[in-house]
C-alpha cells in the first residue's frame, strides 16, 4: 500500500510538470518545427560523434561506470563483484524519471542489450561460473540517479539505484503467470532479465524492458529436437553465442529438467524504478515474442494501450489493451497489465486494418491451444493462425500526441513476396509505417498509410537506413535513430522528421561500429538522452569513444546528453 501511495504522489509531479510544459509549447508553435543547422552527410563518418552545430554533446555513464560514487571503478576485463555494482554494456531502451521539482535531478532507467564475451570477458566463451555471472551481470537494466550540477548532468548517490540483471529474481503475473509450461523439473526460481531492447514506460510511472532475442543465450550440450513453437522462436543448438549453458544448467535446452526456461524469456517485464526492493514483473498478458518497443496510450477513458512490434523478419506488430480505467484497475489492486486483450494486426490493401484479438475465445483459436497461457507463451504460433501481416522486422512504436501511431519496419532482405504494407522486396533499407485506431485507441479497426520509405531519401543529402529508434514529440517531430548499414559506410545517425511537413534534418551521427538507440527526454525537453551502443563493435581500432582516438583503449557503450545551446526544445 505503501508503494501504491507514493506512485500516486509522483504520477501528480510528473502530470504537474507535463501540464507546464504543455503551456510553454502552445507559447512556441508559430515557429517552424525544426530549425537548426543538419549534420552534413560528408561529415557523418569517423570515431567520434558530430552533432549539429546549434547542439552541444556530452557523455554520461559508460559501460561500467559504478552506480554510486564510492563505488567500484571500471576495469578491464570486466569481473562479476565489479560489473553487478555498475551499468551494464550495450545500453538500449531508457526513460528519464525526475524526482525534482524542476526535472533536473531524476532517475534513467535504461536497458544493456547485449555484450559480447570478447568485449566484456576479453575472451570468446566462459572459463567457469563466475565468467558467466560476470556476462549476466552486464544485461539487463541500470536505474542510476542523475541530476545537472553546475551546468553539467552526472550520476549522483542515490537510494533508488540498483541493476536488474541475467541473474536477478524476477516474478510472473497476468494469465500466463500459473502456467505449467513457465515450470521446470527442477523446480528452479524464475531469474533473470537479458536481450533488453527497446522500452516503454507506464503511466504510473514504472518502467517497461522488452526482451529481445533471447534464444541466443540457449544452447545445446547434447541431443536436441525442437519441437514446432521452439523453432518459431529460433531455439536451436547454434545459438552457443555466450556459452552460459556451459556453466549454467538452465540455459542447456538439451537438459530436460530446465524443459520450460526458454518460455521464461520473450516478454515485457516491469520495473519500479522508484522501489529498489520491487521484484520485478514479467506481465504475461502482453505475450511472448522478440518484443521491441511498448509505447503506449491512454484512451479517453482511461485504459492503457500498449503497442509492440517482434523484431524479427515476417513477424508481427501487437496491441494490449485494458479492460478497465488504470486507475480504478489499481484501486482494485489489479495490475492494469494482467488483464485485457491482446490483438495482432492485419495490414489490408485497401489502408485499413483490423486488430484481431489473440483470446482462447477467438473460435479460429480454440481448438489448437491448450488455454489462454499456451497462447500468450506461443503468441508468433496463435498469431499466424489468426492471418496476422507478415512484416519487415517491427522495431520501435511511438504514439503521436493526436493518436498516431509509429512503427519503424527496420528492414528485411530476405522478402521476396511484397504486401500493401511492406512493398519492398526485398526491403534493404526499411520504412516505417503509422496508423491510428478507431474509437480512440480502443477500435478493432485502423487506417494506415506509409510515413516514408528510406529508399525515397537514401541517394540524398539526407540518406538514411533502417531506423529503428522512435520518439514522437508533443510537438510532431519524430526522432528517429537508426541501426543498419548507412551509405557509404557512414555511421548511424539520429535525425529529426517534421510529421506534417516530411522535412527531415540529421541532428548526430555517431561513431563507427555503433548503433543509435534509446531516447528519453528531461520534462522540459531541454535535455536529450540518447544511448551510443556498440561503438566499433568492440573493437579499439576502429574507435576508443568516449576517449580520445589513440586505437588502444576499448570503446565503452554509454548515454550522450544532448542540448541545444541556446537552451532551446531539443529537435527545434
Ligand atoms: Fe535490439 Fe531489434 O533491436
Ligand atoms: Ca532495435
Ligand atoms: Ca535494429
Amino acid at each position: 500500500m505503501e508503494i501504491q501511495r507514493r506512485t500516486v504522489l509522483k504520477g501528480g509531479l510528473a502530470a504537474a510538470v507535463q501540464f507546464l510544459v504543455g503551456c510553454q509549447v502552445t507559447a512556441n508553435s508559430n515557429h517552424p518545427l525544426i530549425g537548426f543547422r543538419p549534420v552534413p552527410f560528408a561529415k557523418g563518418v569517423g570515431p567520434m560523434p558530430v552533432i549539429s552545430e546549434d547542439y552541444t554533446y556530452e557523455v554520461l555513464i559508460p559501460w561500467g561506470t559504478s552506480l554510486q560514487p564510492d563505488g567500484p571503478a571500471y576495469e578491464h576485463p570486466m569481473t562479476a563483484a565489479s560489473q553487478v555494482q555498475q551499468v551494464g554494456i550495450g545500453h538500449d531502451g531508457m526513460a528519464y524519471f525526475p524526482i525534482s521539482q524542476d526535472g533536473r535531478r531524476g532517475l534513467l532507467a535504461l536497458n544493456h542489450e547485449y555484450g559480447r564475451n570478447r568485449h566484456v570477458l576479453g575472451k570468446p566463451l566462459p572459463d567457469n561460473l563466475t565468467d558467466v555471472r560476470t556476462s549476466q551481470y552486464a544485461h539487463g537494466v541500470s536505474v542510476v540517479e542523475i541530476a545537472e550540477v553546475d551546468g553539467r548532468w552526472q550520476r549522483v548517490k542515490s537510494q533508488y539505484a540498483r541493476r536488474v540483471h541475467g541473474n536477478t529474481k524476477t516474478t510472473f503475473s497476468g494469465p500466463a503467470a500459473n502456467s505449467p509450461d513457465l515450470v521446470n523439473k527442477a523446480g528452479n526460481e524464475y531469474r533473470g532479465t537479458f536481450s533488453n531492447c527497446s522500452n516503454g514506460r507506464t503511466p504510473w510511472n514504472t518502467y517497461l524492458t522488452c526482451e529481445e532475442n533471447f534464444n541466443l543465450y540457449f544452447a545445446t550440450s547434447g541431443e536436441f529436437t525442437p519441437n514446432a513453437a521452439q523453432a518459431r522462436y529460433g531455439l536451436n543448438k547454434t545459438g552457443a553465442r555466450y556459452g552460459w549453458h556451459l556453466f549454467d544448467k538452465r540455459f542447456d535446452l538439451s537438459n530436460s529438467d530446465y524443459q520450460n526456461e526458454a518460455n521464461r524469456f520473450g516478454w515485457v517485464m516491469e520495473v519500479d524504478p522508484f522501489d529498489p526492493e520491487q521484484i520485478p514483473v514479467k506481465r504475461t498478458a502482453l505475450g511472448r515474442f522478440k518484443h521491441e518497443g511498448a509505447g503506449h496510450g491512454v484512451s479517453r477513458d482511461g485504459r492503457v494501450v500498449v503497442y509492440m512490434g517482434d523484431d524479427q523478419a515476417f513477424e508481427h506488430i501487437y496491441k494490449f489493451v485494458s479492460t478497465d480505467n488504470w486507475q480504478a484497475m489499481q484501486s482494485r489492486g489489479i495490475s492494469p497489465l494482467d488483464e485485457g486483450i491482446l490483438y495482432v494486426a492485419r495490414f489490408d490493401d485497401d489502408g485499413t486494418g483490423e486488430w484481431m484479438p489473440l483470446s482462447i475465445d477467438n473460435p479460429k483459436l480454440g481448438k489448437s491451444f491448450k488455454n489462454q497461457a499456451d497462447i500468450l507463451i506461443n503468441a508468433r504460433l496463435a498469431a499466424t493462425a489468426l492471418g496476422a501481416t507478415d512484416m519487415d522486422r517491427p522495431e520501435w512504436t511511438t504514439v503521436a500526441p493526436n493518436g498516431d501511431v509509429y512503427c519503424s519496419l527496420t528492414n528485411n532482405v530476405e522478402r521476396k513476396v511484397a504486401n500493401a504494407a511492406n512493398q519492398q522486396a526485398p526491403n534493404k533499407n526499411g520504412h516505417i509505417i503509422r496508423w491510428q485506431d478507431s474509437d480512440d485507441f480502443l477500435g478493432t479497426s485502423f487506417k494506415w498509410n506509409i510515413f516514408l520509405m528510406a529508399d525515397d531519401h537514401y541517394a540524398g543529402e539526407n540518406s538514411f537506413g533502417s531506423a529503428d529508434g522512435l520518439w514522437a514529440d508533443p510537438d510532431g517531430r519524430l526522432f528517429m535513430m537508426t541501426d543498419g548499414d548507412q551509405r557509404d559506410d557512414h555511421c548511424n545517425q539520429l535525425l529529426v522528421a517534421d510529421t506534417k511537413s516530411g522535412e527531415i534534418r540529421r541532428l548526430l551521427t555517431g561513431v563507427t561500429g555503433c548503433e543509435l538507440t534509446g531516447i528519453t527526454t528531461t520534462p522540459d525537453r531541454r535535455t536529450l538522452f540518447a544511448n551510443i551502443q556498440h561503438p566499433g563493435n568492440g573493437d579499439p581500432k576502429l574507435t576508443n569513444f568516449p576517449a580520445a582516438f589513440d586505437q588502444k583503449t576499448i570503446p565503452r557503450d554509454c548515454t550522450l546528453v544532448i542540448r541545444r545551446r541556446d537552451g532551446g526544445i531539443v529537435g527545434s
